[in-house]
Protein backbone atom coordinates (compact mmCIF):
# COMPACT_ATOMS: atom_id res chain seq x y z
CA UNK A 1 0.00 0.00 0.00
CA UNK A 2 1.21 3.36 -0.94
CA UNK A 3 1.71 5.74 1.79
CA UNK A 4 -1.30 8.14 0.49
CA UNK A 5 -3.15 5.11 0.80
CA UNK A 6 -3.29 5.19 4.74
CA UNK A 7 -6.74 6.39 4.62
CA UNK A 8 -8.00 2.71 4.21
CA UNK A 9 -6.56 1.70 7.09
CA UNK A 10 -8.92 3.48 9.86
CA UNK A 11 -8.23 4.08 13.89
CA UNK A 12 -8.93 2.02 16.77
CA UNK A 13 -12.04 4.42 17.72
CA UNK A 14 -11.85 3.97 21.54
CA UNK A 15 -8.76 5.00 20.99
CA UNK A 16 -9.43 8.38 19.41
CA UNK A 17 -12.27 8.52 21.96
CA UNK A 18 -9.61 8.31 24.65
CA UNK A 19 -7.87 11.31 23.05
CA UNK A 20 -10.09 13.28 20.86
CA UNK A 21 -12.67 16.68 22.40
CA UNK A 22 -14.22 16.66 18.88
CA UNK A 23 -14.48 13.43 16.52
CA UNK A 24 -12.07 13.58 13.46
CA UNK A 25 -14.17 14.98 10.17
CA UNK A 26 -14.19 11.50 8.62
CA UNK A 27 -16.65 10.52 11.41
CA UNK A 28 -19.35 13.76 10.72
CA UNK A 29 -22.49 12.94 8.77
CA UNK A 30 -23.25 14.36 5.89
CA UNK A 31 -24.77 18.17 6.53
CA UNK A 32 -28.63 17.35 4.83
CA UNK A 33 -28.64 14.49 7.89
CA UNK A 34 -27.55 16.34 10.74
CA UNK A 35 -31.25 17.84 12.10
CA UNK A 36 -30.53 16.81 15.50
CA UNK A 37 -34.24 16.24 15.97
CA UNK A 38 -34.38 13.55 13.74
CA UNK A 39 -30.97 11.68 14.69
CA UNK A 40 -33.26 11.66 18.14
CA UNK A 41 -35.73 9.36 16.70
CA UNK A 42 -39.36 8.87 17.28
CA UNK A 43 -40.70 6.71 19.92
CA UNK A 44 -42.50 3.95 18.79
CA UNK A 45 -46.13 4.15 18.24
CA UNK A 46 -46.63 0.58 19.76
CA UNK A 47 -44.51 -1.73 22.05
CA UNK A 48 -41.69 -3.56 19.43
CA UNK A 49 -43.31 -6.81 18.81
CA UNK A 50 -42.54 -9.83 20.96
CA UNK A 51 -43.06 -13.13 19.93
CA UNK A 52 -42.56 -16.26 22.31
CA UNK A 53 -40.45 -18.97 20.61
CA UNK A 54 -41.90 -21.72 22.65
CA UNK A 55 -45.46 -20.85 21.87
CA UNK A 56 -44.35 -20.69 18.30
CA UNK A 57 -43.38 -23.81 18.22
CA UNK A 58 -46.02 -25.61 20.36
CA UNK A 59 -47.67 -28.19 19.08
CA UNK A 60 -51.60 -26.53 19.83
CA UNK A 61 -53.60 -23.76 19.20
CA UNK A 62 -50.84 -21.02 20.76
CA UNK A 63 -48.43 -21.89 17.45
CA UNK A 64 -51.27 -20.66 15.39
CA UNK A 65 -51.86 -17.52 17.49
CA UNK A 66 -48.21 -16.73 17.74
CA UNK A 67 -47.59 -17.33 14.03
CA UNK A 68 -50.53 -14.55 13.65
CA UNK A 69 -47.86 -12.23 15.91
CA UNK A 70 -44.98 -13.04 13.62
CA UNK A 71 -46.61 -12.11 10.15
CA UNK A 72 -48.26 -9.06 11.17
CA UNK A 73 -44.22 -8.13 12.89
CA UNK A 74 -42.94 -9.29 9.81
CA UNK A 75 -45.45 -6.95 7.59
CA UNK A 76 -45.34 -3.62 9.56
CA UNK A 77 -41.45 -3.80 10.95
CA UNK A 78 -39.53 -6.27 9.96
CA UNK A 79 -38.05 -7.49 12.97
CA UNK A 80 -39.38 -8.54 16.63
CA UNK A 81 -38.25 -9.58 20.27
CA UNK A 82 -38.19 -13.17 20.78
CA UNK A 83 -38.78 -14.39 24.49
CA UNK A 84 -38.58 -17.81 26.04
CA UNK A 85 -35.95 -18.74 23.40
CA UNK A 86 -34.12 -21.39 25.49
CA UNK A 87 -30.89 -19.65 26.04
CA UNK A 88 -29.51 -19.59 29.62
CA UNK A 89 -29.83 -15.50 30.44
CA UNK A 90 -25.98 -16.91 32.09
CA UNK A 91 -24.64 -17.55 29.15
CA UNK A 92 -25.82 -14.55 28.07
CA UNK A 93 -24.65 -12.83 30.43
CA UNK A 94 -21.42 -14.06 30.97
CA UNK A 95 -20.67 -13.73 27.50
CA UNK A 96 -21.41 -9.93 27.24
CA UNK A 97 -19.05 -9.72 30.18
CA UNK A 98 -16.81 -11.36 28.62
CA UNK A 99 -16.37 -9.45 25.37
CA UNK A 100 -16.63 -6.54 27.38
CA UNK A 101 -13.70 -7.53 29.68
CA UNK A 102 -11.72 -7.94 26.14
CA UNK A 103 -12.71 -4.74 24.43
CA UNK A 104 -11.51 -3.14 27.80
CA UNK A 105 -7.75 -5.00 27.21
CA UNK A 106 -5.13 -3.12 26.21
CA UNK A 107 -5.00 -2.42 22.51
CA UNK A 108 -1.45 -4.54 21.67
CA UNK A 109 -3.25 -7.03 23.02
CA UNK A 110 -6.75 -6.77 21.02
CA UNK A 111 -4.50 -5.88 17.81
CA UNK A 112 -3.05 -9.70 17.95
CA UNK A 113 -6.25 -10.58 16.71
CA UNK A 114 -6.36 -7.96 14.05
CA UNK A 115 -8.62 -7.87 11.22
CA UNK A 116 -6.24 -6.84 8.91
CA UNK A 117 -3.21 -8.52 7.29
CA UNK A 118 0.06 -7.57 8.25
CA UNK A 119 -1.29 -4.04 9.65
CA UNK A 120 -3.01 -3.37 6.03
CA UNK A 121 -5.31 -5.48 3.92
CA UNK A 122 -8.57 -5.67 5.29
CA UNK A 123 -10.26 -9.11 5.75
CA UNK A 124 -13.31 -10.01 7.25
CA UNK A 125 -12.80 -11.60 10.46
CA UNK A 126 -11.10 -10.36 13.53
CA UNK A 127 -10.87 -7.18 15.58
CA UNK A 128 -10.87 -3.57 14.27
CA UNK A 129 -13.25 -1.45 11.34
CA UNK A 130 -15.70 -2.01 8.40
CA UNK A 131 -13.75 -1.74 5.30
CA UNK A 132 -12.92 1.66 4.38
CA UNK A 133 -13.24 1.65 0.14
CA UNK A 134 -13.76 5.84 -0.34
CA UNK A 135 -11.35 8.25 0.47
CA UNK A 136 -14.52 9.89 1.36
CA UNK A 137 -16.39 7.28 2.79
CA UNK A 138 -17.56 8.41 6.40
CA UNK A 139 -16.60 6.42 9.27
CA UNK A 140 -18.68 4.67 11.79
CA UNK A 141 -18.48 5.18 15.35
CA UNK A 142 -17.16 1.71 16.50
CA UNK A 143 -15.30 -1.00 16.84
CA UNK A 144 -15.47 -4.68 15.87
CA UNK A 145 -14.98 -8.24 16.61
CA UNK A 146 -16.17 -9.82 13.86
CA UNK A 147 -15.47 -14.20 14.00
CA UNK A 148 -16.94 -16.65 11.89
CA UNK A 149 -18.93 -19.52 14.41
CA UNK A 150 -20.18 -22.03 11.76
CA UNK A 151 -19.58 -24.30 9.91
CA UNK A 152 -17.61 -25.31 13.41
CA UNK A 153 -14.87 -27.57 11.33
CA UNK A 154 -13.48 -24.01 10.07
CA UNK A 155 -13.44 -21.97 12.74
CA UNK A 156 -10.40 -19.95 12.86
CA UNK A 157 -9.42 -19.89 16.37
CA UNK A 158 -6.76 -18.09 16.03
CA UNK A 159 -8.96 -14.73 15.49
CA UNK A 160 -11.01 -15.94 18.78
CA UNK A 161 -9.36 -14.09 21.61
CA UNK A 162 -8.12 -16.42 24.64
CA UNK A 163 -8.70 -13.99 27.20
CA UNK A 164 -10.71 -13.92 28.87
CA UNK A 165 -10.51 -17.89 28.98
CA UNK A 166 -14.26 -18.45 29.18
CA UNK A 167 -14.50 -16.42 26.07
CA UNK A 168 -14.69 -19.07 23.30
CA UNK A 169 -16.38 -21.49 25.29
CA UNK A 170 -19.05 -19.33 26.04
CA UNK A 171 -19.49 -18.14 22.30
CA UNK A 172 -20.00 -22.22 21.50
CA UNK A 173 -22.33 -22.26 23.63
CA UNK A 174 -24.08 -19.36 22.46
CA UNK A 175 -24.04 -20.51 19.08
CA UNK A 176 -25.55 -23.39 19.34
CA UNK A 177 -28.42 -22.06 21.18
CA UNK A 178 -28.95 -19.54 18.76
CA UNK A 179 -29.05 -21.85 15.95
CA UNK A 180 -31.72 -23.21 17.52
CA UNK A 181 -34.01 -20.21 17.74
CA UNK A 182 -32.60 -19.25 13.84
CA UNK A 183 -34.03 -22.88 12.96
CA UNK A 184 -37.59 -22.74 14.75
CA UNK A 185 -37.56 -19.38 13.41
CA UNK A 186 -37.16 -19.82 9.77
CA UNK A 187 -39.42 -22.70 9.74
CA UNK A 188 -42.39 -20.91 11.16
CA UNK A 189 -41.23 -18.32 8.73
CA UNK A 190 -41.66 -21.14 5.99
CA UNK A 191 -45.09 -22.02 7.08
CA UNK A 192 -46.00 -18.31 6.66
CA UNK A 193 -44.91 -18.49 3.07
CA UNK A 194 -47.11 -21.69 2.48
CA UNK A 195 -44.23 -22.79 1.50
CA UNK A 196 -44.98 -27.18 0.86
CA UNK A 197 -41.66 -27.59 3.36
CA UNK A 198 -41.22 -25.83 6.48
CA UNK A 199 -37.30 -26.37 5.43
CA UNK A 200 -38.74 -24.63 2.33
CA UNK A 201 -36.06 -21.87 3.93
CA UNK A 202 -33.25 -23.69 5.75
CA UNK A 203 -32.95 -25.55 2.39
CA UNK A 204 -31.72 -22.58 0.53
CA UNK A 205 -28.30 -21.93 2.76
CA UNK A 206 -26.79 -24.67 0.35
CA UNK A 207 -24.14 -26.67 1.44
CA UNK A 208 -21.78 -24.40 3.54
CA UNK A 209 -23.80 -21.62 4.79
CA UNK A 210 -22.43 -20.17 7.72
CA UNK A 211 -22.76 -17.98 10.91
CA UNK A 212 -20.79 -14.99 11.67
CA UNK A 213 -20.99 -13.15 15.02
CA UNK A 214 -20.05 -9.80 15.12
CA UNK A 215 -19.41 -7.91 18.48
CA UNK A 216 -19.90 -4.36 18.26
CA UNK A 217 -18.13 -2.02 21.18
CA UNK A 218 -19.79 1.73 20.88
CA UNK A 219 -17.56 4.20 22.84
CA UNK A 220 -19.30 7.43 24.43
CA UNK A 221 -19.07 9.75 21.63
CA UNK A 222 -18.85 13.60 22.55
CA UNK A 223 -21.13 14.21 19.41
CA UNK A 224 -23.91 12.14 19.34
CA UNK A 225 -25.71 15.30 16.98
CA UNK A 226 -22.89 14.42 14.33
CA UNK A 227 -21.45 11.03 14.64
CA UNK A 228 -23.45 7.73 13.92
CA UNK A 229 -22.49 4.39 15.61
CA UNK A 230 -23.62 2.41 12.68
CA UNK A 231 -24.55 4.39 9.12
CA UNK A 232 -28.04 3.39 8.19
CA UNK A 233 -27.86 -0.02 6.54
CA UNK A 234 -30.06 -3.18 5.31
CA UNK A 235 -28.05 -6.62 6.97
CA UNK A 236 -27.04 -8.48 3.61
CA UNK A 237 -28.03 -11.86 5.73
CA UNK A 238 -30.88 -14.03 5.61
CA UNK A 239 -31.64 -13.25 9.40
CA UNK A 240 -30.22 -11.60 12.15
CA UNK A 241 -30.60 -12.35 15.91
CA UNK A 242 -29.06 -9.33 18.08
CA UNK A 243 -28.25 -9.36 21.32
CA UNK A 244 -28.49 -5.70 23.07
CA UNK A 245 -27.19 -3.79 25.25
CA UNK A 246 -29.45 -4.14 28.21
CA UNK A 247 -28.63 -0.45 29.71
CA UNK A 248 -28.11 1.83 26.53
CA UNK A 249 -30.09 1.92 23.70
CA UNK A 250 -29.38 3.76 20.01
CA UNK A 251 -30.33 1.17 17.75
CA UNK A 252 -33.37 2.78 15.48
CA UNK A 253 -35.23 1.39 12.48
CA UNK A 254 -37.01 3.43 9.78
CA UNK A 255 -40.25 2.79 8.23
CA UNK A 256 -41.83 4.98 5.85
CA UNK A 257 -39.20 7.86 5.98
CA UNK A 258 -39.31 8.18 10.10
CA UNK A 259 -36.19 7.33 11.97
CA UNK A 260 -37.65 4.63 15.58
CA UNK A 261 -35.78 4.14 18.79
CA UNK A 262 -35.75 0.46 19.79
CA UNK A 263 -35.57 1.14 23.67
CA UNK A 264 -32.99 -0.80 25.87
CA UNK A 265 -34.36 -4.60 25.74
CA UNK A 266 -34.13 -6.22 28.69
CA UNK A 267 -34.22 -9.63 30.13
CA UNK A 268 -32.17 -10.63 27.30
CA UNK A 269 -34.71 -11.57 24.60
CA UNK A 270 -33.39 -11.44 21.16
CA UNK A 271 -34.00 -8.94 18.38
CA UNK A 272 -34.50 -10.40 14.98
CA UNK A 273 -34.21 -9.06 11.68
CA UNK A 274 -35.23 -9.94 7.90
CA UNK A 275 -31.88 -9.49 6.23
CA UNK A 276 -31.38 -8.17 2.13
CA UNK A 277 -31.11 -12.19 1.29
CA UNK A 278 -34.66 -13.42 2.99
CA UNK A 279 -35.95 -10.20 0.97
CA UNK A 280 -35.58 -11.47 -2.08
CA UNK A 281 -35.75 -15.51 -1.23
CA UNK A 282 -39.20 -14.49 -0.15
CA UNK A 283 -39.85 -12.23 -3.07
CA UNK A 284 -40.15 -9.12 -0.90
CA UNK A 285 -43.12 -10.59 0.82
CA UNK A 286 -40.82 -10.33 3.85
CA UNK A 287 -38.47 -6.56 4.15
CA UNK A 288 -34.97 -6.42 5.11
CA UNK A 289 -35.49 -2.90 7.47
CA UNK A 290 -33.27 -0.33 7.40
CA UNK A 291 -31.51 0.03 10.55
CA UNK A 292 -28.83 2.30 12.05
CA UNK A 293 -27.44 2.91 15.62
CA UNK A 294 -27.19 6.53 17.34
CA UNK A 295 -23.86 7.80 19.45
CA UNK A 296 -24.15 8.51 23.09
CA UNK A 297 -22.11 11.24 24.95
CA UNK A 298 -22.25 9.29 28.06
CA UNK A 299 -22.26 5.67 27.76
CA UNK A 300 -20.92 2.93 25.56
CA UNK A 301 -22.70 0.50 24.03
CA UNK A 302 -22.23 -3.07 23.62
CA UNK A 303 -23.94 -5.63 21.15
CA UNK A 304 -23.36 -9.01 19.74
CA UNK A 305 -25.43 -9.60 16.48
CA UNK A 306 -24.77 -13.48 15.02
CA UNK A 307 -25.67 -13.41 10.97
CA UNK A 308 -27.24 -16.04 9.68
CA UNK A 309 -25.92 -16.50 5.62
CA UNK A 310 -25.96 -18.85 3.04
CA UNK A 311 -23.19 -20.54 1.39
CA UNK A 312 -20.89 -17.80 -0.38
CA UNK A 313 -21.37 -19.40 -3.91
CA UNK A 314 -25.11 -19.76 -3.41
CA UNK A 315 -27.64 -17.80 -6.13
CA UNK A 316 -29.96 -15.58 -4.07
CA UNK A 317 -33.11 -15.33 -5.90
CA UNK A 318 -36.89 -15.60 -5.11
CA UNK A 319 -37.91 -18.90 -4.43
CA UNK A 320 -39.61 -20.83 -7.39
CA UNK A 321 -42.51 -21.98 -5.56
CA UNK A 322 -43.69 -18.71 -4.77
CA UNK A 323 -43.71 -17.53 -8.52
CA UNK A 324 -46.43 -18.03 -11.00
CA UNK A 325 -47.85 -15.71 -13.63
CA UNK A 326 -49.64 -13.61 -11.43
CA UNK A 327 -46.42 -12.98 -8.96
CA UNK A 328 -43.33 -12.68 -11.00
CA UNK A 329 -39.83 -12.64 -9.65
CA UNK A 330 -39.04 -8.61 -7.68
CA UNK A 331 -35.74 -9.13 -7.59
CA UNK A 332 -32.80 -9.77 -9.95
CA UNK A 333 -31.23 -13.30 -9.04
CA UNK A 334 -27.05 -12.81 -7.42
CA UNK A 335 -24.28 -15.12 -6.17
CA UNK A 336 -24.24 -13.87 -2.37
CA UNK A 337 -20.35 -13.57 -2.51
CA UNK A 338 -21.75 -10.77 -5.09
CA UNK A 339 -24.27 -9.34 -3.16
CA UNK A 340 -22.06 -9.07 -0.11
CA UNK A 341 -19.63 -7.14 -2.07
CA UNK A 342 -22.40 -5.26 -4.11
CA UNK A 343 -22.91 -4.47 -0.48
CA UNK A 344 -20.32 -3.01 0.83
CA UNK A 345 -19.88 -0.40 -2.12
CA UNK A 346 -23.59 0.50 -2.10
CA UNK A 347 -22.75 1.33 2.04
CA UNK A 348 -19.72 3.04 1.81
CA UNK A 349 -22.08 5.95 -0.45
CA UNK A 350 -24.39 5.35 1.92
CA UNK A 351 -27.02 4.02 -0.86
CA UNK A 352 -28.78 0.18 -0.33
CA UNK A 353 -28.01 -2.56 -2.55
CA UNK A 354 -31.32 -3.64 -2.77
CA UNK A 355 -32.42 -1.40 -4.95
CA UNK A 356 -30.07 -1.77 -7.46
CA UNK A 357 -32.00 -6.12 -8.00
CA UNK A 358 -35.50 -4.94 -8.30
CA UNK A 359 -37.07 -6.10 -11.37
C1 LIG B 1 -25.19 -4.59 12.76
C2 LIG B 1 -26.18 -3.82 13.56
C3 LIG B 1 -26.99 -3.09 15.68
C4 LIG B 1 -26.54 -2.87 17.08
O1 LIG B 1 -24.14 -4.94 13.34
O2 LIG B 1 -25.49 -4.87 11.58
O3 LIG B 1 -27.14 -3.35 12.99
O4 LIG B 1 -27.40 -2.59 17.90
N1 LIG B 1 -25.99 -3.69 14.87
O5 LIG B 1 -25.34 -2.95 17.35
NI1 LIG C 1 -27.40 -4.34 11.08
Amino acid sequence: MAADESWRVPSIVQELAAIVQEPPSRYLIPEQDRRHDQLAGAEMPDPVPTIDLQRLLASDDSADEEATELRSALLSWGFFLVTNHGIATSVMDALMSASRDFFRKPLEEKQVYSNLIEGKQWQLEGYGNDPVTTQDQILDWCDRLHLMVEPEDERNLDRWPGHPESFRGLLHEYTLGCQRVKDGILRAMARLLELDDDDGILGQFGDKGSTHARFSYYPACPRPDLVLGVSPHNDVCVLTLLLADEHVGGLQFQRDGTWYCVPPVHGRALLVNVGVSLEIMSNGIFKGPLHRVVTNSEKERMSLAMFYTTDFEKEIEPIAELLDDKRPARYKKIKFKDLVAAHHEYFSKRERVIESLKI
